[in-house]
């Protein structure tokens, strides 16, 4: 592969190998915000994306797909168990999230996640051509820009953190949260989604790695490693087109009857998460079943959960817990041909989601924690009509942009049905008027600004940016 002069490292890339029905080897776009936010800005441009293709052995041989050069990193089952399903994602994944999930600590996944890490950098390095920029993707990375740092000195490095950052009370749980911090601090500037989680950061290199640190800059030794706020979006004008295109608006309309044409549908996407509080919306909903004040017969629920992390205990259970709720709601309240909840848990590819997002009236988003959540963005732009009604948790990232949304506590049952019903009645000139600001705001806040904005940062001479936005 030649080198680039920009290269993103990500776990995923952003296709996923799976296996079609008659055996052989697809490619698909694989799912979550990471790959949503950084697609449509690698595509066609002079850069390279080194990342895993989901699957276990050998690195398959990707030239470019979909206009984006790719690099596969080979892993074996001990790494994906030790890294992907151990220490990214049942370690790091539930601390961040404000252990929402009680965190495990082992220190074979520890292990896992530096060699893991390792050969992220070394596939960065071989990549990436003189001087270059090489962007590293969120918590499964956090010890590659050092260890990228002294295999290739020469290249600017940036780091991006899509999740929370949490308190530094939780990270200090951390058994090995020095090594993961210095790892981090191996880059020239670190972007979060947030100020809170720029902040965390700065106390804790003060704190714990006794550094001069403020929320903007971290001194380590000779050099100074910024820090600042850098909230991901999405491509705006690329789920405007497609929530415009005839075959999208003729399946929103036809799923709409198939829904039995009810007066409001609302609707939840995510992937199954723990941090997405379905669970918690689940209950809310069943709640005003039954108390009558939602009728099965006006109101329509649609829950896409995505299977997700399926090797992961914490995520099975999860799932089996869903499942069976949502067959006691049906059970309870739904009627030959009438269920109230409509629920789905493969994939849906990006036009059929458009259509879902033209279909509802109501888009229930109430994460527990999140560090942006796209969903809610996407929703917004699909709502090319100017309608539609959010319902936000005020623990997404997103809540600190859209605060014309209808903001939401999950954690608070009683707060979440009265949001939800409000929503229900929400008058169209109200909803009008929420989805305007909101729409506006999007608008210019994309994901090129996002781009924009943290290329700018990283390399101030400004070509880089220049080059991709
Ligand atoms: N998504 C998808 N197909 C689905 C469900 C979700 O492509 O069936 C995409 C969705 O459009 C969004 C991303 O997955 O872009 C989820 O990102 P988000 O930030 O909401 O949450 P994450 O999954 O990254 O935690
Ligand atoms: C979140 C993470 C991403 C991850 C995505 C999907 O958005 O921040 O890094 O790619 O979830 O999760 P998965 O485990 O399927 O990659």
């Amino acid at each position: 592969m030649r080198p680039s002069s920009l290269v993103v490292v990500a776990n995923r890339l952003p296709v996923d190998d799976s296996v079609a029905p008659d055996g052989a080897c697809e490619w698909r776009r694989s799912p979550g915000g990471l790959v949503s936010a950084l697609h449509p800005l690698l595509r066609h441009k002079p850069a390279a994306w080194v990342g895993w293709a989901g699957g276990i052995g050998d690195a398959p041989a990707l030239a470019d797909i979909d206009g984006v050069r790719m690099r596969a990193v080979a892993l074996s089952a001990e790494d994906v168990r030790d890294h992907y399903e151990g220490f990214a994602n049942a370690t790091l994944w539930p601390l961040f999230h404000d252990s929402v999930e009680q965190p495990s600590y082992h220190r074979r996944w520890w292990e896992g996640y530096q060699r893991v890490n390792r050969r992220f950098a070394e596939a960065a390095a071989e990549v990436a051509e003189p001087g270059a920029v090489v962007w590293v993707q969120d918590y499964h990375l956090q010890l590659v820009p050092g260890m990228l740092r002294e295999l290739r000195p020469d290249v600017r490095i940036g780091f991006f953190l899509h999740v929370p950052f949490p308190p530094p009370e939780l990270f200090m749980q951390l058994p090995r949260r020095a090594e993961l911090l210095t790892g981090m601090l191996g880059a020239d500037l670190i972007g979060f989604q947030r100020a809170q989680a720029a902040h965390n950061f700065a106390q804790l290199a003060a704190k714990l790695l006794d550094l001069p640190a403020t929320d903007q800059r971290i001194v380590v030794g000779d050099r100074v490693v910024r820090v600042g706020a850098f909230p991901v979006s999405i491509d705006m004008a690329e789920m405007e087109a497609l929530a415009r295109r005839p075959d999208v608006v003729e399946r929103a309309r036809r799923w709409r009857g198939d829904l039995g044409d009810p007066q409001r549908v609302i609707l939840s996407v995510d992937r199954m998460d723990y941090t997405k509080g379905i669970e918690q919306r689940l209950k809310a909903y069943s709640e005003l079943l039954a108390s009558g004040q939602v009728k099965v017969r006006d109101t329509v629920m649609v829950q896409v959960a995505v299977r997700s992390r399926e090797r992961v205990g914490q995520y099975q259970i999860l799932r089996e817990r869903v499942e069976r709720e949502v067959g006691r709601i049906n059970g309870e309240f739904g009627r030959v041909g009438e269920p109230a909840i409509h629920y789905l848990n493969h994939p849906f590819d990006r036009a059929e989601l458009a259509a879902l997002y033209r279909v509802a009236d109501i888009m229930a988003v109430t994460p527990l924690r999140d560090g942006m959540n796209l969903v809610a963005k996407e929703y917004v732009a699909a709502r090319v009509d100017g309608d539609g009604v959010l319902v936000l948790s005020e623990f997404a990232g997103t809540a600190a942009e859209f605060t014309r949304a209808f903001l939401v506590n999950p954690h608070d049952l009683e707060g979440l049905k009265q949001t939800l019903t409000q929503a229900l009645r929400a008058t169209p000139a109200d909803a009008t008027d929420r989805m305007r600001a909101m729409r506006d705001h999007l608008r210019t806040h994309d994901i090129r600004h996002w781009a924009h904005l943290y290329l700018t940062a990283l390399d101030d001479t400004g070509s880089l940016a220049a080059r991709l936005t």
